[in-house]
């Protein structure tokens, strides 16, 4: 799909897709490439819906018109059908266990739907797959998605603000039952292998014990932490745990293994944190499994913006000719940076940085 002489007469297309799981702030980017590539480049847009199981199935498509994107800014989830993680280069057909590669059909759909560059919004698994196509002479803009907020090279991705505010009411929201019934409260949230949500959350919710994937923990410095309050008459608090949490020596806690389709399932950090605690005198203790409560929703306007912000940004690396790249916040300004800086690699808590040492100046118990 290099750009051709014909490409070049008519009208410029530009594909668009979500791929992985959904994240508030989808809509606002879809809103700002159809607005941004319509007003400014007179550009068409198809968009794809189901990821890029829809370049693999007919009638998945449609060109996307202004009309088609009012009011959808304040919308969670995504106008462009079910979000899914379908690879196309290692496809699983439903109730199969072999992958198949099926990623030249999904070349000779974008070269029939007359797609001269495509739009993709996802993260890690996303990206690599837009970097495979990119290889095959595909020109690529990626932008970049996930309430974990842990994709490479790029500072924040959107949706990751939205997660930490539902997670912050939820941290507010125990504190006054914890300290009305004498409990401590567990609030498990979503970080699969990076804990920005719990630590962003815990740390501006005030809570006493965050733990996170990064730093495996000591249960029994929870416990020392805890009873120390409970001494000082203090018989209550609120511990935050990422998914992915583990004790040290151990793993995380998953509820279903992964395959050639998906990653495994995490889940039960939170019981299990209440098992070991459960030992330790005089506690009493409630588990609450934030969930999916974190993607679903109306996005913040941090997240709005930030995902506004990016859309345009895709649009003006189309216009420049500046495809392989995914658009990235670098500081407080938005640059396309290499796709592949993006892939393979995750943007992981740094124990030894800033927000952990704030969290243990405060008194904060890290579990190690
Ligand atoms: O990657 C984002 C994420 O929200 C993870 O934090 C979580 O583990 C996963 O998605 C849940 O995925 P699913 O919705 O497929 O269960």
């Amino acid at each position: 799909m290099s750009q051709t002489r014909s490409a070049a007469r008519r009208t410029r297309r530009i594909g668009i897709l979500t791929g992985g799981g959904d994240c508030p702030g989808l809509n606002a980017v879809l809103r700002a490439v159809v607005l941004a590539a319509r007003r400014r480049q007179r550009w068409e847009v198809v968009g794809i819906e189901d990821g890029f199981e829809g370049l693999l199935a007919r009638g998945k498509t449609r060109v996307l018109d202004a009309e088609d994107v009012r009011g959808i800014i304040a919308r969670g989830g995504t106008i462009l059908g079910a979000s899914n993680r379908a690879n196309p280069f290692a496809y699983v057909r439903r109730g199969a266990r072999r992958p198949v590669d099926r990623h030249r059909e999904v070349l000779a759909r974008l070269s029939a739907l007359r797609i001269d560059t495509l739009v993709v919004i996802g993260g890690d698994g996303t990206m690599r797959i837009a970097g495979e196509l990119m290889a095959l002479g595909v020109e690529v803009v990626g932008v970049p998605k996930t309430i974990d907020n842990d994709l490479m090279a790029t500072d924040l991705t959107f949706g990751f603000n939205t997660a930490v505010q539902v997670a912050t009411d939820a941290v507010d929201r125990l504190h006054t039952t914890a300290e009305s019934h004498d409990r401590v409260m567990i609030l498990e949230v979503m970080g699969r292998n990076a804990g920005w949500i719990a630590l962003h959350a815990g740390i501006a919710g005030g809570a006493h014990v965050i733990l996170i994937p990064e730093i495996p923990y000591d249960p029994a410095l929870v416990v020392r932490r805890l009873s120390a309050r409970y001494r000082q008459g203090l018989a209550w608090g609120v511990v935050v745990i990422a998914e992915g949490a583990m004790v040290q020596g151990g793993a995380p806690s998953i509820v279903e293994p992964g395959n050639a389709a998906r990653t495994a399932r995490l889940g039960g950090a939170a019981a299990r944190l209440e098992e070991e605690l459960r030992k330790a005198a005089g506690l009493e203790i409630r588990v609450n499994v934030l969930g999916h409560v974190q993607r679903g929703g109306t996005p913040t306007p941090f997240d709005r913006v930030l995902a506004t912000r990016f859309g345009v940004a895709a649009v003006d690396a189309v216009a420049a000719r500046r495809t392989g790249t995914m658009v990235a916040l670098r500081g407080t300004q938005i640059v396309p940076v290499p796709l592949m800086d993006a892939v393979g690699r995750e943007r992981k808590v740094d124990p030894r940085g800033e927000e952990i040492a704030a969290a243990l100046a405060l008194g904060i118990e890290l579990g190690t």
